[in-house]
């Protein structure tokens, strides 16, 4: 006869197999990690606290009530990462294809409302379906509170979405109303509406890649911050973006000790600009002599490469950095680059992120296509991203402004 904590253990081992080893072995195959094995490279070894494993989806019809498997399709918890408190939800596709139920979209609400309160960032990892087939508008009611959550959470604790597989109609909202979006290349794509339903309503033809992959999004639609080659290197990504960020805009970002002299003077600094205004020059390079040891975490470094956004130290201490591409449209600013440096100064200025500002800028761009594409609206985002900021801004002016 099994004591308590034997049964215990025996629920425990059973949910952690999820949809089974069958739909496990083809998730591998896939060249794609499990989502309990995501959490274990995300966060600190040994520091995951899981909640609501054992919860199940109330649905009874379409077969459902004999099909419950615990956990129902998302792992959620606590741990930490560098030893700091972060709240993270990872879909499981093993389960009804990681589909959001009323009792999968309750266990989310539940670690968003946690993470707010206790002011420490929030990382889902998705990977699934939508909302479930099954359980119509409960599933849709879910979404309604998931997206709330997100807006509440916004510019009070950073929220970060990486998109590691499927992310298909209602799921893609949550991570468009959070600080970041990653993706995972060759494995996950990201859409409203699949290629099915595109070809039966505008006859177009188009493969999943096309449509929503991670080079769509981190080049062309601007919607993801960053594609990464695989499961591990978005994890150990995210990782080191966390690093630079505080856990919420209750406190200070962190101050990391700096083995890079304040005082460090850096020669090569005095010809990197060419005194021609139309020769072009490496800005990356600019920054990256300037930072502490030369770390950086650009944000969207595929889009808009025009102007340049990510975080680096100076003195230990994080500072967001804005700055002109010369060597991409001579650094010109349009709608695009517009709009995803004002969305990085807004997070900075949330964060109490001090901001510097590397200038080189021929203005903004001219043109109809620029005009019809609302350049006026989109350009005065950035300035009143600036104006409204209320963090240090530094400017320096390497070239012409
Ligand atoms: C229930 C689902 C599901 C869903 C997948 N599954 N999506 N179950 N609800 N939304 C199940 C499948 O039945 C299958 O179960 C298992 O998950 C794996 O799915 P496959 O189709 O075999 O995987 P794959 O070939 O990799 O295709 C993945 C996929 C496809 C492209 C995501 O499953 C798909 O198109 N799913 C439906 C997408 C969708 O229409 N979602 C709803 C959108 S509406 P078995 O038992 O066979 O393993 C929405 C509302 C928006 O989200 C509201 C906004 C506010």
């Amino acid at each position: 006869m099994k004591t308590i904590l034997e049964q215990l253990e025996q629920r425990r081992a059973g949910a952690r197999l999820g949809g089974g080893e069958k739909r496990i072995a083809s998730q591998h195959g896939k060249g794609k990690l499990t989502a309990r094995e995501r959490i274990d490279v995300l966060l600190d070894e040994g520091s995951f606290e899981e909640t609501d494993m054992f919860v199940e989806h109330r649905s009874t019809q379409f077969g459902m009530e004999a099909q419950r498997i615990p956990g129902d399709g998302v792992v959620t918890g606590r741990g930490t990462i560098g030893g700091r408190l972060v709240y993270v939800f990872s879909k499981d596709f093993t389960v009804f294809g990681g589909s959001l139920s009323g009792a999968h979209a309750a266990k989310i609400v539940k670690i968003q409302t946690m993470a707010l309160t206790n002011g420490a960032p929030i990382i889902g990892l998705f990977d699934a379906g939508g909302a479930r087939i099954q359980e119509g508008v409960e599933a849709l009611a879910g979404y309604a509170d998931i997206f709330l959550q997100n807006t509440l959470a916004s510019g009070v604790i950073p929220q970060i979405s990486v998109i590691m597989g499927p992310c298909a109609g209602g799921d893609v909202y949550s991570p468009a109303i959070t600080d970041f979006i990653f993706m995972v290349k060759d494995t996950s794509y990201m859409y409203v509406t699949g290629p099915d339903v595109v070809k039966t309503v505008t006859n177009e033809v188009v493969t999943h890649e096309d449509l929503g992959g991670a080079r769509v999004h981190s080049q062309k639609s601007g919607v993801a911050d960053g594609a990464f080659e695989n499961d591990l290197e978005a994890l150990s990504e995210v990782r080191r973006l966390i690093g630079f960020l505080p856990l919420s805009n209750r406190e200070k970002p962190p101050v990391r000790d700096s083995y890079d002299d304040p005082e460090r003077d850096e020669a090569s600094l005095d010809t990197l600009v060419p005194a021609n205004p139309n020769q072009p020059y490496d800005i990356k390079e600019l920054i990256l002599k300037t930072v502490d040891e030369a770390e950086f975490f650009e944000i969207g470094p595929d889009f808009a490469k025009n102007i340049v956004t990510g975080f680096g130290r100076l003195d230990g201490q994080t500072v967001g950095v804005v700055a002109n591409q010369p060597q991409v449209l001579a650094g010109v600013l349009d709608i695009d680059s517009s709009r995803k440096a004002a969305r990085f100064v807004r997070f900075c200025d949330a964060f109490d992120i001090p901001l510097v500002t590397f200038v080189d800028v021929p203005g903004f761009m001219p043109g109809t296509r620029q005009e019809y594409g609302g350049l006026i609206k989109h350009g005065a985002k950035l300035l009143f991203a600036y104006a409204e900021a209320t963090v240090p801004k530094l400017t320096v002016i390497t070239r012409k402004a």
